[in-house]
């Protein structure tokens, strides 16, 4: 049975361990882990999914929990995929943002045909700059 807690207090290794495990691994910065830790540590909405004591899925966000909750990373264990796990991870984060909250995401390339799936609807007005990109001044 699959248990879900919330909350950031976790251990850093377990987390990476994870994220590779999920194949999130491949677009995050798992090698470095002082920026896995500061991602983890300044995120404020992270609720995990636990197969007994082993960590199986991770949802973590940036939430203001009144208008939007960024959904960052949204990472299930490839043996633990397609079990209703990510959905799960998503209904416990968009009801700990609170009923007037959205949650807004960028999909990984894996995930694009995913997110419709459960019901997301796609923005067309979303907009990224990209480290090292800078907004044009005056
Ligand atoms: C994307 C991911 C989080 C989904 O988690 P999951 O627990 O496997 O998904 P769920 O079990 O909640 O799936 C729910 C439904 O979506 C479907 N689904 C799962 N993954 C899918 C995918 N990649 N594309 C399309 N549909 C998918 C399931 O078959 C299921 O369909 P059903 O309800 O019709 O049976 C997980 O596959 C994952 O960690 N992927 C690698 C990391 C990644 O890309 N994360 C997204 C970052 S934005």
């Amino acid at each position: 049975m699959i248990s879900y807690r919330t909350g950031k207090a976790l251990d850093l290794d377990a987390v990476i361990d994870l994220y590779v495990a999920s194949t999130l691994g491949e677009r995050r910065p798992v090698g470095d882990r002082a920026r896995m830790q500061r991602m983890l540590a300044e995120a404020n909405l992270v609720v995990t999914a636990w197969d007994g004591e082993l960590l199986v899925g991770i949802s973590r966000s940036l939430s203001d929990f009144a208008h939007a909750t960024y959904l960052a990373d949204l990472a299930v264990r490839v043996s633990h995929q397609r079990l209703g796990i990510g959905q799960e991870l998503i209904r416990l984060t968009q009801v700990e943002g609170g009923p007037e909250t959205m949650i807004v995401l960028l999909a990984a390339p894996k995930a694009v045909e995913y997110y419709p799936h459960v019901g997301f609807e796609r923005h067309d007005s979303a907009w990224v700059l990209r480290p090292g990109q800078t907004c044009r001044r005056k």
